[in-house]
């Protein structure tokens, strides 16, 4: 490979739906430049991804990573050690026995049993649909709701506490705000955690968090980094899909009403909703243990490589006409979960409440529309979750 110049990491938009235009033209493996004047590595390919997101020599830890993103303020964010319990961050053998007793829990089956749930925390956002009357936004009476009930009721959350960690995971997650102002708002979700894993322990109740109380395994602090995961993971996530997801049905119309007539197709149409919009838009990052070689360039042991799930999902190589959104193409082996061992433990749940969402949506406003041209739809490009801030939409 001759060699290429790092550059940063390709951030601007020119469409809502469609990820930076520069990743398309970049090999399947890169020099990036990181804020902090690391040189490391940019994957888009397809099945380098997969490969990278497999390779046990490359490390999750948070501590070890440089991160791609600045924040708005220009400040460049620093490496931060991950919490206890926080096994997305961890490597084996600590990520396996945290994941272990919570593998279980998140089974397809275990989720479907949530369905009738489910549906009823949709039919209740529905119905506050209405009560609010056409226009509404979307995104605070519907798409945000739905997912955050949903991981309240799953971890036994009290719902009067939802609109607080809502808050709270938002500024996590923003890069609208400083990183000090970040790590204040993780710092009371694990505050709050912390007293719920304190009051399972001694009283628990039938939700998913008493059962994992009751593992004399896993130490107060492990718990409330599992539950703070499972909280925030469950549901900026789902949100931001039922609310970028339905926009882009809105836009592809004729999308809308062929999923509308024949609902066999949903499943599908999940999957290339998650496959055309993937919302973890600067992807994930590994860090070399070792010397490794990867795609024919040769990575040296402390390299951050970061895997850009959205171009490895647009990859021709792996999916014809990648830019076309098609209910109906095959989406076999998107990334959109990641891959390997931390590949997401709470997919099959945002599948099914995506396919609830979506089905209650057009079942119960069939002719749901934007209420404002599209280029007024503000887009949370500056967010590490891509999606949409407000979605104003009418009937
Ligand atoms: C991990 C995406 C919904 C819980 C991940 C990863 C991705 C992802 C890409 C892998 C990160 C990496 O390799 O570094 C998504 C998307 C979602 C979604 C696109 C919705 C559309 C959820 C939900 C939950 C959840 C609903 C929980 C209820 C987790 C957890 C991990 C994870 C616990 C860490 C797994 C591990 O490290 O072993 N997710 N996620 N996610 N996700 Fe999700």
């Amino acid at each position: 490979m001759t060699a290429v110049e790092p550059r940063m990491l390709p951030m601007a938009r020119t469409t809502p739906f469609d990820p930076p235009a520069e990743l398309a033209d970049l090999p399947p493996i890169s020099p990036l430049r990181y804020p902090d004047g690391h040189v490391g590595w940019l994957v888009t390919g397809h099945a380098l991804a997969k490969e990278v997101l497999c390779d046990q020599r490359l490390s999750s830890r948070f501590e070890l990573r440089h991160t791609v993103l600045t924040r708005q303020d220009g400040e460049v964010m620093k490496p931060q050690p991950t919490l206890p319990g926080f096994f997305m961050g961890m490597d084996a053998p600590d990520h396996t026995r945290l994941r272990k007793p919570l593998a279980g829990q998140f089974t397809v089956r275990r989720m479907r049993q949530l369905e009738p749930r489910i549906a009823e925390i949709t039919r209740g956002r529905i119905a506050a649909m209405r009560a609010h009357g056409s226009p509404v936004d979307l995104v605070a009476e519907f798409a945000l709701p739905v997912p955050s009930l949903v991981i309240c009721d799953l971890l036994g959350v009290d719902p009067v506490d939802r609109e607080e960690f809502v808050g709270l995971t938002s500024r996590v997650l923003s890069l609208e705000v400083s990183q000090a102002e970040a790590l204040a708002a993780r710092g009371a979700i694990q505050r709050f955690m912390l007293e719920l894993v304190r009051e399972k322990r001694i009283n628990p109740t039938d939700d998913m968090l008493s059962g994992l109380a009751q593992n004399a395994d896993l130490t107060d602090e492990e718990l409330t980094g599992m539950g703070g995961l499972l909280l925030a993971a469950g549901h900026e996530t789902t949100a931001n899909m039922l609310g970028i997801g339905t926009m882009a049905l809105l836009h592809h119309r004729e999308q809308w009403d062929a999923l509308r007539a024949d609902p066999s197709l949903m499943d599908n149409a999940v999957e290339e909703l998650l496959r055309y919009l993937t919302i973890l838009h600067f992807g994930t990052s590994r860090t070399a243990l070792q010397d490794v070689e990867l795609g024919g360039v040769q990575v040296r042991e402390g390299d951050t490589i970061t895997v850009s799930l959205p171009a490895a999902n647009r990859d021709p190589s792996r999916f014809p006409d990648p830019d076309v959104f098609d209910i109906k193409r095959s989406t076999q082996g998107h990334v959109t979960f990641g891959h390997g061992i931390h590949q997401c433990l709470g997919q099959q749940l945002a599948r099914i409440e995506m396919r609830i969402a979506y089905r209650a949506l057009m079942n119960e406003f069939p002719n749901l529309r934007l209420a404002v041209p599209e280029q007024d739809v503000p887009m949370r490009s500056r967010m590490t979750i891509y999606g949409v801030h407000r979605l104003p939409v009418e009937w």
